[in-house]
């Protein structure tokens, strides 16, 4: 069995590093940050992602999975390094490849024996050659280092499920060498009957942009189609439904509302646009930046909402925020939405009071001004206006009979487009939701009103 290293130990790199340790492998990962090695060898994960700080330890404890801050050591120890290293936005929103150079600058000193490089980072097209001639002017293994690109499709907040059970692994490779060692680190999956693509370097690293690029315009197509509902008096929570129910179109990433964010789509999306550009391919260029332009009008859209919902002045008016992580059962404010809305906000006078069940940490490193509530209540009290911008199950089962009695005014804009309308209606709620009609009605059927527990999330 290949004994396997991983470099980066973030969001993607410890899930990877847990996973290849629950596939049997031996596995020692590195990175950069003191503090974040210190952690995870206690068997703490650095990150909110539901089940994985229980597989770390089981791992650690186990002593398959270990973690060092030495390149000698991870070029002695490994057969298959998987770089995992961030790739941010850079200048002109160009991929920011910084962190894949010094990591494997780094590495290729200690790289003494035939060995295998896998990049499993979102790079532009072009990377990956580049990767493998630097890394080969160093090695002392030279052209023994063989190098495979292996991108990664896992969803924050269900790593461990995707992990568990990829749609597909897809290997770019130069070899067969490189193919078959890559079978003996995935035979378990393989075996279960998981699909195997593989390809050339350069569609590999395609695969990976172009899923995201899709994914960030059927998002963005959903929105735009929220407007042209709301131009048109129609309702675009019905009309996703219906398009959903098409198998060719399908149900998933067709939810209207605030539109995407986090640590990849957004940045994927620019950096696709850069390397389209570059290539000459123009429309595919312009396309990526009215998939951009539509997803950054959600947010200005909502903070418009906001300013009608509180009379047109949001000076001095009270917000409670539900939400700030880009997306439910993520801790990830990265790029989030959210985090952009309540910068509008207070741009324009607001007091924002704000609440998140993961991400409050991470959103008060970034955004210290925020008044954070521990508690959906305390967020509320007395508030103008709740803004529901991250679509946490908690917020779903709110008790909008109970809330009703903590806030100034009982007005709430679902940017999310997911809570029960007619319920909040019922409570005495105006309740506005982009690309559907202004307010929402009470209906008989769900009128409740006396019949409040009292409790904002109802319990169980
Ligand atoms: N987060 C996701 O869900 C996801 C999914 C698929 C692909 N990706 C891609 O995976 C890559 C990593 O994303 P992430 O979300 O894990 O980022 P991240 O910022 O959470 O993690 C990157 C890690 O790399 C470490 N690092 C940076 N330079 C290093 C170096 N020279 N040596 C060792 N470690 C170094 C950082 O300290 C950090 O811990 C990106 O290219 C991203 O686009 C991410």
């Amino acid at each position: 069995m290949p004994r396997v290293t991983v470099i980066g130990t973030g969001y993607l790199g410890l899930t990877h590093a847990v996973y290849m340790a629950e596939l049997g492998h031996e596995v020692l990962a590195i990175d950069i940050d003191e503090e974040k090695i210190a952690k995870v060898s206690r068997g703490e994960a650095p990150f909110f992602e539901p089940g994985l700080e229980s597989l770390l330890r089981e791992n650690t404890d186990s002593g398959r999975l270990r973690f060092t801050r030495s390149f000698a050591e991870i070029g002695r120890f490994g057969d298959v390094h998987f770089l995992c290293v961030g790739t941010p936005e850079g200048a002109a929103g160009r991929a920011d490849l910084s962190s894949v150079y010094a990591a494997t600058t780094a590495l290729a000193p200690y790289l003494t024996s035939p060995c295998l490089v896998v990049g499993k980072s979102t790079v532009p097209v072009g990377t990956a050659r580049q990767v493998v001639n630097r890394i080969r002017a160093i090695a002392p293994a030279g052209s023994q280092v063989d190098l495979a690109w292996n991108p990664e499709f896992l969803r924050e907040g269900f790593a461990v499920q995707d992990n568990r059970a990829p749609d597909r692994i897809v290997l770019g490779v130069m070899s067969d060498w490189a193919e078959a060692r890559l079978r003996q680190v995935y035979e378990i999956p393989l075996a279960a009957g998981t699909p195997l693509l593989v390809m050339d370097l350069e569609t590999a690293e395609l695969v990976k942009l172009a899923a995201n690029a899709f994914l960030a315009t059927k998002v963005s197509f959903i929105n735009a189609m929220a407007e042209i509902c709301e131009a048109a008096g129609a309702d675009v929570l019905p009309l996703a439904e219906a398009l959903g129910y098409d198998a060719r179109i399908g149900r998933r990433f067709l939810s209207p509302g605030l539109g995407y964010g986090g640590g990849c789509l957004p940045k994927d999306v620019r950096a696709f646009r850069a390397t389209a550009a570059d290539l000459g391919v123009k429309w595919m260029a312009s396309l990526l930046a009215t998939v951009d332009a539509i997803n950054l009008r959600q947010r200005d859209k909502v903070v418009l909402l906001a300013r009608e919902a509180t009379d047109g002045s949001l000076v001095g008016k009270r917000v409670t925020v539900l939400g700030l992580a880009f997306k439910p059962y993520s801790d990830d404010v990265r790029d989030s939405p959210s985090i952009a809305v309540c910068d509008r906000l207070v741009a324009e006078g607001a007091i924002v009071s704000v609440h998140d069940p993961a991400a409050m940490s991470n959103a008060a490193r970034i955004r210290p001004c925020l008044a954070y509530a521990p508690t959906i209540s305390e967020a509320a009290e007395a508030a103008d206006l709740i803004l529901h911008l991250t679509d946490w199950s908690d917020y779903r089962t709110i008790d909008p009979f109970a809330l009703g009695a903590m806030v100034t005014r009982r007005v709430i804009i679902d940017a999310r487009c997911c809570l029960d309308t007619r319920l909040w209606a019922s409570a005495g709620w105006s309740v506005h939701v982009p690309g559907r009609p202004s307010t929402v009605e009470s209906d008989d059927e769900y009128d409740r009103a006396g019949s409040t527990t009292g409790a904002v999330v109802p319990a169980g």
